[in-house]
């Protein structure tokens, strides 16, 4: 008999979705008795019923292309923004679900789309995730599709920054993405061997960042690189009582407004970049006497083609994806084992958010190199 197996790629995009979709195509066309679709931009496609069928020509080409060929979209099916309201669209994407008598739905996403998959499991849908996300912080598997570009991509930039860094005796403060975890900025600061690397895991003394400069500029290296974590806090703001973060949120927001007409024309401050990073930068020019310059690598961590490991990761979850839809596994995560693949409930898998232990082994490292991770 043959199944119908539909897909959709939701949240933010990642190098090396294209591989999973292509993975998934191509050996759902091998075993032969799988017929795949692909609805277009994550579940918003998915209940406007808009979809291609995925075989063939369609699946050619595409290993090496970043972004996803059926688009993305951060909407939920029970809070979908319908018509100027919001709604829960949660029947329609079951109607569909039995209008094209799909046996499974793949859902490739992250942390938020693992919520929405678990919901739409238990309406009764038989659900398969794969996880994607350049943050890497998706629990219940060692790694996500994307991390490895972005880290690589976050890498050669920081790279670049440090000969500008040198030559004009400058702090460079670098944003990189991961609003919960700190993954892509102790990888990639790591890798491209930044200074100081701020995470959310571990909040920052202001103080301690600038007296790691100082120490630097008393061996005569009058330059630091300073890599931060969009979710990256200060000590105190970390400490904040949630009563004075709130004040201070909306004092911020109110800011952050202000700041980004500023910034946005002298180009030194995207709509992405965080308030923190342009305190902190301001901070760090006072206390060291340092002029100090921010960039923000944004969207670009997300874009361009995958990376080999990606595309070897994703094939893999693809492919093992198409062995657990043979075998009727539903409800689960296809996680990344070792060398492996292991099925996940998907309850646990939302369970938690995978942020870096205090005591993992990069964490030490970085340390015994000397980088100042700000505590
Ligand atoms: O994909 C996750 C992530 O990269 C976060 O690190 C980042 O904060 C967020 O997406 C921004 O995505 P967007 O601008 O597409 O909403």
């Amino acid at each position: 008999m043959v199944k119908h197996i539909g897909i959709l790629t939701a949240g933010g995009d990642s190098p090396g979705l294209n591989a999973a979709i292509r993975g998934l195509g191509k050996g759902a066309t091998l075993a032969g008795n799988i017929q795949i679709i692909g609805f277009r931009d994550g579940f918003r496609g998915f209940m406007e019923n808009r979809f291609i069928r995925l075989q063939g020509e369609t699946l050619a080409n595409i290993l090496t292309l970043g972004g996803t060929i059926l688009g993305t979209s951060r909407d939920k099916p029970h809070k979908m923004p319908v018509g100027g309201k919001v709604m829960d669209m949660t029947d329609v994407l079951l109607d569909n679900y039995r209008r094209h008598h799909l046996d499974a739905l793949v859902c490739i996403g992250g942390g938020g789309t693992h919520k929405n998959a678990l919901r739409l499991s238990q309406k009764g849908m038989n659900i398969i995730t794969l996880p994607k996300t350049i943050d890497n912080d998706v629990a219940m598997t060692d790694v996500t599709i994307g991390f490895d570009t972005a880290m690589e991509i976050a890498t050669t930039a920081i790279d670049r920054l440090h000969s500008t860094a040198h030559s004009h005796h400058r702090i460079i403060v670098v944003e990189v993405m991961g609003h919960n975890a700190g993954w892509l900025a102790l990888g990639a600061g790591i890798a491209s061997g930044a200074d100081v690397i701020l995470i959310p895991e571990i909040p920052f003394s202001v103080a301690k960042v600038a007296s790691a400069i100082q120490q630097r500029m008393h061996r005569g290296k009058n330059f630091s690189i300073v890599v931060v974590a969009e979710g990256a806090l200060s000590d105190e703001d970390a400490a904040g009582s949630e009563k004075s973060a709130a004040k201070t949120a909306a004092k911020e927001g109110k800011k952050k407004e202000k700041l980004k007409k500023i910034c946005n024309s002298l180009a030194q401050y995207s709509v992405h970049g965080n308030i923190n990073t342009l305190r902190l930068s301001s901070q760090l020019e006072e206390l060291t006497g340092l002029e100090s310059r921010i960039t923000i690598l944004g969207h670009l961590q997300r874009g361009g083609t995958p990376s080999a490991a990606d595309r070897v990761l994703a094939t893999r979850l693809g492919t093992a994806c198409i062995r657990a839809i043979e075998a009727k596994q539903f409800g689960v995560m296809v996680a990344a084992r070792g060398e492996s693949t292991e099925l996940v409930p998907l309850a646990q898998v939302v369970e938690l958010r995978r942020t870096v232990p205090l005591d993992h082994p990069w964490v030490a490292s970085a340390r015994m190199i000397g980088t100042c991770l700000g505590d």
